[in-house]
């Protein structure tokens, strides 16, 4: 059984019907148990045919949260190692975390604490989570309103990206996970544009293809891998504080404004193709200006930044290269005013 990706020599990513290579790589593994991870929305939409796909019995324990970013906490967490602790996990069980980033990121989190570690694989269901979340060892959850502060690398053993589960998908959602896919392509394959409205197994191998690659290069995010964080030091600053309102964003919604806001600040030669690929595929949000203190604010927490300066990791003019700006509170106020004048955006 050939993976499409060996990410390190101990975690495989398998792109396509998992029916063919999940029953037969959980039987070459001898796990003492398995626990399925899930939330609320999965269990209902997805959790049948991953049942029907992967052969496991319907009575296998499984954990299921509830769905929803809010939900990626300490608390969640709690909930789910009381499970752990409740069905008994040894060091030598599996936990499968079937659903999308809050799922496979809390999951990976709990799996990777629980006894000082446990294996993990990763079945994501979204588009985002099949492109990236998923992909990379990235495990975690938000701590006092601030995104993914808490956590750890810790690769899961194996990742199966099918997209059926895309079919379950709302089309906001689908549209959410484009921006990382977008994000993939501006990083080094733009090629991958002329493949948003067709996201099969062969689009989602590309798109997956630049993640690994930067992984593979930067696993501890020391440097290249933080490429993967364009649009996300501006986009994770709206993300949080929408959070906090009536109308939250999605992560995609956010991640598209941020690359083009930080494109724009940035100075980058390409932000007009930046910004209209963007405008063709997410609507134009109204930031208010009072919205500026709280995103600056957030904008200090980044995880980029050091001594003190805020930094935003962009593209550079080659494939696969990685400029660092620093953003300083003007610039910020500026890229924010443009957006507003330019509803097109
Ligand atoms: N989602 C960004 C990364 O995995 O590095």
């Amino acid at each position: 059984m050939n993976a499409d990706f060996r990410l390190d020599p101990d975690c495989d990513i398998f792109v396509g019907d998992l029916a063919a290579t999940f029953p037969a790589w959980l039987a070459a593994r001898h796990y003492s148990q398995v626990l399925l991870l899930t939330d609320t929305h999965c269990a209902r939409h997805c959790l049948p045919v991953f049942f029907e796909k992967s052969k496991l019995p319907a009575h296998t324990p499984a954990a299921v949260i509830v769905a929803g970013e809010s939900e990626k906490n300490i608390s969640t967490c709690m909930a789910v190692w009381d499970a752990m602790r409740q069905h008994k996990l040894d060091r030598k069980a599996l936990v499968i975390n079937l659903g999308g980033g809050v799922v496979g990121d809390l999951g990976g989190f709990c799996a990777a604490t629980w006894k000082r570690g446990m294996d993990f694989v990763q079945v994501p269901t979204t588009l985002l989570s099949m492109t990236d979340a998923a992909v990379g060892g990235k495990t975690g959850i938000d701590f006092e309103g601030l995104k993914n502060v808490v956590g750890v690398f810790q690769q899961p053993r194996a990742v199966f990206a099918d997209p059926v589960f895309l079919k379950t998908l709302p089309a906001r959602e689908q549209r959410s996970g484009m921006a990382e896919v977008i994000k993939h392509a501006f990083i080094g394959d733009l090629a991958l544009l002329d493949d948003l409205d067709n996201m099969d197994a062969a689009a989602l191998r590309r798109s997956i293809a630049v993640k690994v690659r930067v992984v593979q290069e930067d696993p501890l995010e020391r440097g290249l891998r933080m490429l993967l964080n364009y649009g996300h030091s501006i986009g994770h600053a709206i993300e949080s504080y929408f959070l906090d309102t009536d109308a939250p964003l999605t992560h995609g919604e956010a991640i598209a404004i941020g690359m083009v806001l930080e494109s724009w600040a940035a100075g980058a030669a390409n932000t007009a193709m930046v910004q209209a690929t963007c405008a063709r595929h997410f609507a134009h949000v109204p930031l208010p200006a009072a919205a500026e203190p709280r995103l600056w604010e957030l904008l200090q927490q980044d995880k980029k930044n050091e001594a003190g300066a805020v930094r935003m990791a962009l593209p550079g003019e080659q494939p696969f290269s990685l400029r660092l700006i620093e953003l300083d509170r003007e610039r910020l106020q500026a890229a924010l005013t443009h957006y507003r004048s330019a509803p097109q955006a």
